[in-house]
């Protein structure tokens, strides 16, 4: 168990670079087992999910090394094709294996955990993309098979645009014969840079950002570098911690046209925001005011996962927030603990209604999740007195040293275990 030991009262100062994406890098780590090859992969984050992957990496029989943000796969003497569920229950979304095992060794094998912190999380999406490549899938006890060493080029229509089934459905293309048009795709900026990366490693593919994406085929070439795309959520926390904190912060490597909708909330909370094509500038007021309504949707509608993080930041803003959540059924839990500081939270439904109060005050805290740990660090910057947040390595999943980051801008941030 961690303990994040949060100062609150410090406006944040200063210029930082953005981590590299977490959900860039995790399908491109799966993408990278496809056909036997050496990936060079830059600005990779040090994050737990990271770890996690490298892991399964190994497991398959992979080599895979990270050093200071630089990773380097060798998928060649890969020698599996199942993971045990003593690593995917550790992380949900390796999921994305799936489609890379199954285009790579022509079947796959994988345990599934049932639901998250976030409520239930299927993956009905992915299996009815890989059946209608033509892989027989399965499932036995908690296992997912499935073989197809004959996948077929089709049209695949999702009924929900799923960043995860979309992925999946891109990497198992890659092992079809013909065309595969991928209709009502996510649009995602990391599904962007999983098309870079395919690109690279020799995939004929096109669309991914719209709703249509085509692969075409697949000509695997021996070694692929690639720079991991800036993470938006990332930087939307950090923006997100200065408003809270009523300071004023420059973030570098950033890519502002990947999170405008939380630039405008933050906007139109009253911060002055100056954007340029790799960096963000912000300067927060001494007290927020509510922003418009927050409704939460697919790319390039407002993303879920910084809903908490916005959330914590209007705490204190003048009148009242109001956040609807369409992407996950239990994505307040965050709000429970929000309270705890002398927040004024109440949810109905889907729908979250935040008045703002003059004044927080420190309380011990429990993280829940990975953005909802970081809602609480952001709410604990704008709290009288030092918060403390337990964390059972929650928060590591996502953001790269947050305490270093943070305190980088002048805050008072330490961990203990
Ligand atoms: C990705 O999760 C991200 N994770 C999530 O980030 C993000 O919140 C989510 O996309 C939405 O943007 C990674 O990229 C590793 P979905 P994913 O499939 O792929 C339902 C974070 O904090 N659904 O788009 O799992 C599902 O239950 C994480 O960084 C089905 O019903 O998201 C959910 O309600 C959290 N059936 C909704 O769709 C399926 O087969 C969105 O899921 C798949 C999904």
């Amino acid at each position: 168990m961690m303990i994040w030991h949060v100062r609150g009262g410090i406006p944040l100062r200063g210029t930082i670079p953005v981590q590299g994406s977490k959900n860039a890098v995790l399908p491109i780590l799966a993408a990278s087992i496809l056909a036997p090859c050496e990936t060079t992969l830059t600005g990779v984050p040090n994050l737990r999910d990271v770890g996690i992957t490298l892991r399964i990496l190994r497991h398959l029989g992979c080599a895979a090394e990270m050093n200071d943000h630089v990773m380097y796969i060798d998928s060649r003497p890969l020698s599996r094709c199942d993971i045990p569920h003593s690593l995917m229950r550790e992380l949900r979304s390796s999921v994305i294996f799936l489609g890379a095992i199954l285009c790579r060794c022509g079947e796959a094998r994988l345990s599934l955990p049932g639901g998250c912190e976030l409520g239930p999380r299927p993956v009905d999406l992915h299996l009815d993309a890989l059946r209608a490549l033509g892989a027989d899938v399965t499932e036995q006890g908690g296992d997912i098979i499935a073989k197809g060493g004959h996948l077929t080029g089709t049209r695949i229509l999702l009924p929900f645009p799923s960043v995860g089934a979309t992925e999946n459905a891109m990497l198992a293309a890659c092992a079809a014969k013909g065309e595969t048009t991928i209709l009502g795709a996510a649009r995602e900026p990391e599904i962007v840079d999983l098309q870079r990366y395919l690109r690279r490693l020799g995939a004929d593919l096109t669309g991914a950002g719209t709703a249509e994406i085509t692969v075409r085929g697949f000509h695997p070439k021996a070694h692929a570098a690639h720079q991991i795309l800036p993470d938006r959520i990332a930087a939307a926390t950090l923006l997100c911690a200065a408003a809270a904190s009523g300071g004023e912060i420059s973030l570098t490597n950033a890519n502002p046209s990947h999170f405008l909708t939380v630039l405008d909330s933050l906007s139109e909370a009253g911060c002055d925001i100056i954007t340029r094509s790799d960096t963000v500038s912000l300067h927060a007021p001494r007290r927020l005011t509510a922003p418009r309504p927050i409704v939460t949707r697919p790319y390039p509608g407002f993303p879920t996962d910084a809903q908490p993080p916005l959330m914590a930041a209007c705490l204190k803003a003048k009148g009242t927030t109001v956040f609807t959540e369409n992407i996950f059924q239990n994505r307040y839990r965050h709000a429970a603990e929000l309270r705890r500081l002398g927040a004024e939270v109440s949810i109905e439904g889907r729908v979250a209604y935040i008045t703002g109060v003059e004044r927080l005050t420190a309380a011990p805290l429990t993280a829940g999740d990975l953005r909802g740990g970081a809602a609480m660090i952001v709410a604990a910057l704008s709290a009288e007195g030092e918060t403390e947040i337990f964390d059972e390595d929650h928060i590591s999943r996502g953001y790269d040293r947050l305490d270093q980051q943070l305190n980088a801008l002048g805050a008072e941030v330490r961990c203990t275990y």
